[in-house]
């Protein structure tokens, strides 16, 4: 029988680790299928996918920018992808139908909790960004009930926005960064873009309390600026974040497959693979 295909949509994709990280999943567990990069603009996207489907394929992950495309392409959507207004995971269903998932927020959560033993129960969190990766992972965030959640962003209301939004659930406050000065956190999240471009928020000193973690949501072969000023701030872990990047993809797997990959290993072959890591 001819493999399952998959396939990771986004732009730029050249550098993505999933089709690795998926083929590894599927070895592991000894599924038939394949795994492709796919470079898709975002005035491309609805062709692409809809091309993909009508030959067969079964299932897609969307990545940056094509989350909101592809929250509006799906004909069902999990609870979870419905408040996130963001999709990664696209499956096809047995009736014809596309359930659209969001597993970031799982991903973030099970390796900050599970990989990292550090609970988010009572402390206080601080995200940095209002774009698609954070609305990604504010409800699974809120769910492990922090004391209290913040999201900060260059524009304020953005953030002031995305923190309306998920007022149902708990209360989330919105701000600019220089409103955080004289507050501190327990655990700082980079959810902007800044990484990618080398850059850093303008973040005021004393932010992070003593005995803090910062995480990065985006990674690299090396520290990102976040991981670095994490390291500066004495962070008792400053992490990027490839186990994130592992476990949404494990999580992916299993709405797909029925089966649940091991991701340690995996998380272990790709950090012994570059150098200088945040670890
Ligand atoms: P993504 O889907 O990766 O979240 P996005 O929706 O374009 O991408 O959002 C990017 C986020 O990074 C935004 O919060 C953006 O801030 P603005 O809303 O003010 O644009 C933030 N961002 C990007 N570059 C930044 C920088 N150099 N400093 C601070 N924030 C930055």
């Amino acid at each position: 029988m001819s493999a399952d295909r998959y396939a990771v949509l986004g732009h730029p994709i050249k550098h993505s680790k999933s089709p690795r990280i998926h083929q590894i999943f599927a070895e592991q567990t000894g599924q038939n299928l394949s795994y492709s990069a796919q470079e898709v603009l975002p005035e491309h996207f609805q062709d692409a996918v809809t091309e993909f489907f009508a030959q067969g394929g079964k299932g897609l992950n969307c990545t940056v920018p094509l989350k909101e495309l592809a929250w509006a392409f799906a004909s069902q959507k999990t609870p979870r992808a419905q408040l996130s207004k963001a999709v990664n995971t696209l499956k096809l269903e047995q009736d014809g139908s596309i359930l659209g998932d969001n597993t970031d927020g799982i991903g973030l959560v099970t390796d900050l909790t599970l990989n990292h033993g550090i609970a988010l129960a009572d402390k206080r969190v601080l995200i940095l960004g209002a774009g698609g990766a954070s609305r990604g992972i504010i409800g699974p965030l809120l769910e492990q009930k922090p004391q209290s959640l913040i999201v900060a962003n260059r524009t304020i209301d953005k953030a002031l926005g995305l923190a309306e939004e998920f007022q149902t659930i708990a209360p989330v406050a919105g701000c600019g960064f220089a409103e955080l000065a004289g507050q501190q956190f327990d655990l700082i999240l980079n959810a902007t873009s800044a990484s990618l471009s080398s850059e850093l928020p303008p973040l005021p000193p004393a932010l992070l309390a003593e005995n803090g973690v910062c995480y990065d949501l985006a990674y690299g072969n090396e520290p990102t600026p976040f991981v670095r000023w994490g390291r500066d701030q004495h962070a008792i872990k400053s992490l990027d974040g490839l186990g994130m990047l592992v476990e949404q993809a494990a999580e992916a797997f299993f709405i797909w497959r029925g089966v649940r990959p091991e991701t340690q290993a995996v998380i272990a072959l790709l950090n012994s693979e570059r150098t200088g890591t945040p670890r």
